[in-house]
């Protein structure tokens, strides 16, 4: 049974045809309206969320499927004791495909070694978020229209961003990107990171802690929020949380058509005076995320059923 658990299970090839498939729907969205009629997505949720559960479920409605939804370990019987396992088990007697976030790295992969249908990753823990980056990639390709020879920025925390550590995988196959990473020294990608994309292809990347110097050099910025949530103690939080604040005075010089870009939520990265520069491209990328969505639960049930 084919999931997504982390964005190296899709082949670069496969990224290009989702982006196909999902600029076809935004060309014609009424021929999709009835693909999944009678199909149904569970969306288990034990981790805050706005856009990536949001946006799973617009995007199953929008192909005419139902949804199923847990929100919170709370309400469910993971309160009770039962592990990932069992409930992957349980969810796969009524639905047809999961999406599915966890605290816990590697969740999801449990989860799918468990289920008898597809499991898609939302995000476990400080681990990876591979529809997050596919939301990313078609914001890219239609701000830029290709990925080749980009020098992306990616600022803030690096070490528990997961959405950094997806997205920086799947840009290290597209040929000349250059990659600038910008944190301070306690939150720097983390080595198995670097290891297994960046060192292995010998893709060109600096490390800094100088955001306002790296700038002018970068065709993309991709902003992050300190992740309270992965740290040990509060006062560390307290003490780095507000290290990068992009403000219209540090983009004095940035190139003309810059993409700024965050997953979102944002909490002080960003300056809301940049909301309306042309640059800012953040409320872009959650309206790609539903499509890419769909096109992702599209090849997902397709491939189930052949
Ligand atoms: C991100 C996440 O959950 O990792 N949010 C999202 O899905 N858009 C980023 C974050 O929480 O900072």
């Amino acid at each position: 049974m084919r999931s997504l658990i982390d964005i190296v299970d899709l082949s670069t090839d496969e990224l290009d045809e989702l982006i196909g498939v999902a600029m076809d729907i935004i060309e014609h969205p009424a021929k999709y309206s009835e693909s999944c009629k009678g199909k149904k997505l569970a969306t288990l949720f034990f981790e805050p969320s706005t856009r990536t559960r949001l946006s799973f479920e617009a995007a199953m409605y929008e192909l005419g499927g139902n949804v199923l939804s847990v929100t919170g370990g709370a309400t469910s019987s993971v309160a009770k004791g039962e592990s990932v396992a069992d409930t992957a088990k349980t969810v796969s007697c009524y639905a047809d495909i999961i999406a599915m976030r966890h605290p816990k790295e590697g969740a999801a992969l449990v989860a799918a070694n468990n289920a008898s249908i597809p499991v898609i990753n939302a995000g476990d823990g400080g681990h990876c978020h591979p529809t997050q980056t596919l939301a990313d990639l078609l914001t890219i390709f239609r701000e830029k229209g290709h990925f080749d020879n980009l020098t992306v920025g990616f600022c803030g925390d690096l070490k528990f961003g997961r959405t950094v550590h997806s997205l920086i995988n799947a840009l290290s196959r597209y040929s000349g990107v250059r990659f600038v990473l910008i944190s301070p020294e306690e939150l720097k990608l983390p080595s198995y990171v670097k290891n297994e994309t960046l060192k292995k292809y010998h893709l060109p990347y600096v490390q800094t802690t100088d955001l306002e110097g790296a700038i002018p050099s970068l065709d993309i910025l991709y902003m992050t929020r300190v992740q309270r949530e992965r740290f040990f103690n509060e006062e560390d939080y307290l003490r780095l949380r507000d290290t990068y604040i992009l403000t219209p005075d540090k983009l004095r010089q940035a190139k003309q058509d810059l993409c700024i870009m965050h997953p979102l939520p944002r909490v002080n990265e960003i300056s809301v005076s940049i909301d309306d520069d042309p640059r800012a491209c953040y409320f872009k990328q959650v309206l790609n995320g539903k499509y890419m969505r769909m096109a992702l639960i599209l090849k997902l049930l397709k491939e189930a059923q052949a």
